[in-house]
């Protein structure tokens, strides 16, 4: 059996699942029943500093983005963070640390960005016996309009001002959580590294309205008739967060440092993916808080059966290995030639393939009289429209063809025996056929 144990910065976790800072780690209650689930580790929900309480909405905070089957692909909110107060945190975490030495805990933060306010707190957390601090500069609604929160993550002098408060102020590691809500991710990255920062989290949510309601015409989720911007989660975020850690990964400056990856993670794929695009682990918000903490079961099971399956016996073993193979547009192959294949047994009919193609693409899909779809390979450009429209997975597959080679000034293939594609050993048809 693959071994799923992780040590994110020395801090060992059972598996490489931690819950994110977010309502599934705000108090006692949840965490301890997250950690009997089996999730490896969490980061506490955002502790602010003592002063007036934090208030949230009473109306609803959250909106979201939903596919065809109802299914929740994205969430958006409108939450503060914990608006328990600190004392009382600091008093469940100090417990539940106690309780499960084997779990990570870390404690997210977020105070002014002064230095008498990191000052006071950090002693105060490094006093729970937690593994380790996240710093939150990345909350982009309610505590970025006080100056905190995504305010401090759009700056890099602040990041790296307030990484060094903590790593004087605090002996265990630190963590910077990152906003996505920038132009470039590697500045606030870099910023955190010069500062001292022990590793990066990302990516917190992104700026964001779901949707407006027509009849008030406000945003929701509206209060009172009005509707701010919140963040958005889920797994619509994913792809988002992929690139980011992998500039992060593969950028000179931050290349090997420790990264926790964020961002609609909901399944053990998912999870795979971010370490092999280099991160140590992974956080989950949005999964948990759609299917309750037992989706981390499904996680831990799937990861392992797939390193198994791959010989993976650490997670170690496949960290970072996507890494090299992320590069920039101009280094791509362009003699590297696919050309789509429909398949006549699996295909349905429905003609959105032809319809892509014949209205927006590149009129390479034929369709006869009785509605069989057929590529053109002369005219197609394996631009992969095709496949992403078909409502059956696997039915349209973009197969690869001798290398051809690339007029430049025109851009077309001239290889000199792609054209024969139907015939060629690589076709699945004629392979089959044989
Ligand atoms: C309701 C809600 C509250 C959140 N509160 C916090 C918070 O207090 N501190 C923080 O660092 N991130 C907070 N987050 C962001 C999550 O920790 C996480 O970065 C984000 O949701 C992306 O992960 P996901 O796609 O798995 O949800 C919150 C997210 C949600 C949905």
């Amino acid at each position: 059996m693959a071994d799923l144990t992780t040590e994110f910065l020395g801090i060992k976790s059972p598996n490489p699942f931690w819950l994110a800072s977010a309502p599934p780690t705000d108090k006692e209650y949840n965490v301890r029943r997250a950690f009997e689930a089996g999730w490896g580790g969490v980061v506490w929900k955002t502790l602010g500093s003592e002063g007036p309480p934090v208030v949230n909405v009473n109306g609803p905070r959250y909106g979201a983005i939903w596919g065809a089957d109802r299914r929740l692909l994205g969430l958006n909110n409108i939450e503060l963070i914990t608006d328990r107060s600190l004392e009382t945190n600091l008093e469940e975490i100090t417990r539940v640390k106690k309780d499960y030495p084997d779990r990570a805990v870390i404690v997210s933060i977020m105070v002014p960005c002064e230095e008498q306010a990191w000052k006071d707190i950090l002693p105060r957390v490094e006093a729970t016996g937690a593994d380790g601090i996240e710093l939150n500069f990345g909350c982009p609604h309610g505590m970025a309009e006080r100056g905190m929160g995504s305010a401090v993550g759009q700056v890099p002098e602040y990041i790296q001002m307030v990484t060094e408060w903590c790593k004087q102020y605090y002996s265990k590691p630190v963590i910077v959580k990152l906003t996505p809500n920038i132009t470039d991710i590697r500045y606030p990255a870099r910023a955190a590294k010069t500062g001292g920062a022990d590793a990066v989290s990302l990516i917190n949510t992104i700026n964001s309205i779901t949707s407006v309601n027509l009849d008030s015409m406000a945003p929701e989720p509206t209060i009172g008739g009005k509707g701010t911007h919140g963040g958005y989660c889920g797994p619509a975020v994913k792809p988002i967060a992929l690139n980011m850690v992998a500039e992060i990964a593969r950028c000179p400056q931050t290349h090997g440092m420790p990264i926790s990856a964020i961002g609609g993670v909901t399944t053990w794929k998912d999870a795979a993916e971010f370490i092999a695009m280099g991160a140590g682990n992974v956080q989950v918000c949005t999964a948990a808080m759609t299917y309750g903490f037992k989706v981390v079961q499904e996680m831990i099971t799937g990861l392992s059966a797939w390193m198994d399956e791959k010989g993976h016996s650490s997670i170690q073993d496949f960290m970072g290995s996507a890494v090299p193979n992320v590069t920039d547009w101009q280094y791509l192959d362009l003699n590297y030639v696919t050309k789509a294949k429909i398949s006549q047994d699996d295909c349905i009919k429905c003609g959105r393939c032809f319809a892509a193609c014949e209205d927006t693409s590149h009129q390479a899909i034929e369709m006869s009289e009785d509605r069989v779809f057929t590529v053109k390979d002369d005219e197609c450009v394996a631009c992969n429209l095709c496949v992403n429209v078909c409502p059956i997975e696997g039915c349209i597959t973009m197969e690869e063809v001798p290398a051809g080679e690339i007029d430049l000034r025109t851009g077309e293939v001239v290889s000199a025996d792609h054209g024969d594609w139907t015939t060629h050993p690589n076709n699945p048809s004629v392979t089959a056929a044989e």
